[in-house]
């Protein structure tokens, strides 16, 4: 009876751990640690239009900012500071800058002032910036050097465009207005909030970029992944889809909408190397490889840190002899 009483406490206390570290852990990971750990995607893609010059250009890809109540800005700044690193031609922001108040625009467009591409910022509107001024939004990052196209299109550099449209649930979409302009022979970014918007561009060879998803950004297994208003059947949440002559990428964002939490769900930080040619995208490294990559990094940050602070110690000590 003795051994049967312990054994039962055993199972108890293994139940009561593991209840624990599932019921604490999990939540405080998905609130305190996955919000903040920024992935860096890479990406090459052929693109069968893009001029010989401009080949091996690179364009940096940050969606769904959400600046406001959910998202911290040390998360918003971060994603600027990792951008400015990687050193892309160009950047391009697709959408919901803001979370519910187009004051947020102000500060955040302060911050990604600090990108500084040689080929400039471009953007589109998301569903969450129409909720209060989408004008106000829009005249705010302006006023931040974004170039906004809401329903328009501009040279990025010869040869290569970028094409912006409305949102599709919250704003009025013309992608023919949009495409006017455009070459039919010019390679071309297409920006859409929304992933439904390459349906209006899938007869060109271009790369459509969008957000809106978040990936999920509560991912849990055998529980279905949350989708997000406007996009009912659409098979993709993240990643690469193929869309006739269309390529899409899908970027799960860099904040956060209604709770503070990812899960499974990383930030991201998208950068694809445009190549002249045809052919399918390469997604690039996996999740282990860039993890590889990431710790790689963080410990180089450690061992420069450490440097520093022993190059300090070593003068504080001299100047003390
Ligand atoms: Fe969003």
């Amino acid at each position: 009876m003795a051994k049967r009483r312990s054994l039962s406490r055993r199972t108890f206390l293994r139940l009561l751990g593991g209840t624990l570290a599932v019921g604490v852990g999990l939540p405080a990971e998905a609130r305190y640690i996955e919000p903040y750990a920024l992935d860096v995607t890479r990406h090459t893609v052929p693109l069968p239009d893009l001029p010989p010059a401009l080949d091996g250009l690179t364009v940096a890809h940050l969606t769904d900012l959400h600046r406001g109540l959910v998202t911290p800005d040390s998360v918003l700044a971060d994603a600027v500071a990792v951008t400015n690193a990687l050193r892309p031609d160009v950047v391009v922001l697709t959408g919901d800058f803001v979370q519910a108040h187009y004051r947020d625009a102000v500060p955040l467009a302060r911050m990604l002032a600090g990108l500084r591409p040689r080929f400039g910022v471009w953007g589109c509107l998301g569903n969450h910036d129409y909720f209060i001024d989408s004008n106000k939004v829009t005249a705010a990052l302006e006023a931040g050097g974004v170039r906004m196209l809401r329903n328009a299109a501009g040279e990025v550099a010869p040869g290569l465009w970028a094409v912006g449209i409305e949102d599709t649930l919250r704003g009025k979409p013309d992608a023919h207005k949009a495409m006017e302009p455009v070459p039919r022979d010019a390679a071309a970014l297409f920006l859409t909030h929304n992933p439904v918007g390459v349906f209006a561009c899938h007869d060109r060879p271009w790369l459509a970029l969008s957000g809106h998803t978040h990936g999920g950004q509560i991912c849990v297994p055998f529980l279905p992944t949350p989708r997000p208003p406007g996009m009912q059947g659409f098979p993709l949440l993240a990643g690469w889809g193929v869309f006739d002559q269309a390529r899409l990428y899908v970027n799960r964002g860099v904040g956060m909408g209604m709770l503070p939490l990812r899960f499974r769900c990383r930030p991201e930080v998208a950068l694809f190397m445009l190549r002249r040619g045809e052919g399918m995208p390469d997604p690039g490294p996996g999740l282990a490889i860039r993890a590889f990559h990431t710790a790689r990094r963080v410990a180089g940050d450690a061992r420069d840190g450490a440097k520093k602070v022993a190059r300090r110690a070593g003068d504080a000590w001299r100047r003390a002899q």
